[in-house]
């Protein structure tokens, strides 16, 4: 009986609690990849810098989701949807660390 109660606990959790399953280290190969050189290439070496300079470009998780599928539809990438998210939350994860459970 205790153990369907933890069963019934854990499921409940599960379908709860908000959580991703992107695979962030799958996300960071390829955005090492495939992106960091032409944006280290503006900003002296810094392949971080674009992410995190003072005034840029994306200001929340809708905005990252966008500027992801646009600088990769720009080169021509064809990504899985899921691929998009494992980049996407990858560069929440390190840098921009936006709410994730909107
Ligand atoms: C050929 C060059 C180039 C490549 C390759 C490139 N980008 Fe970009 N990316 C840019 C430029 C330029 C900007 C800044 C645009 C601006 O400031 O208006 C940018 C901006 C961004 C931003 C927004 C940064 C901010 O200001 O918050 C994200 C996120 C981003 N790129 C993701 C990617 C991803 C993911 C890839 C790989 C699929 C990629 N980029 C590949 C040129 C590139």
């Amino acid at each position: 009986m205790k153990s369907l109660t933890f069963a019934v606990i854990a499921l409940f959790q599960f379908l709860t609690i908000p959580h991703s399953f992107a695979d962030t280290s799958r996300g960071a190969k390829l955005e090492s990849d495939n992106c960091s050189a032409c944006h280290a290439a503006r900003f002296n070496g810094d392949s971080s810098a674009i992410y995190l300079r003072e005034h840029r470009r994306v200001n929340n998780r809708n905005q990252l989701i966008s500027q992801v599928k646009f600088c990769k539809n720009s080169l021509g990438l064809v990504w899985f949807d899921e691929q998009v998210m494992d980049v996407v939350e990858h560069l929440n994860k390190r840098y921009y660390q936006f709410d994730t459970s909107k």
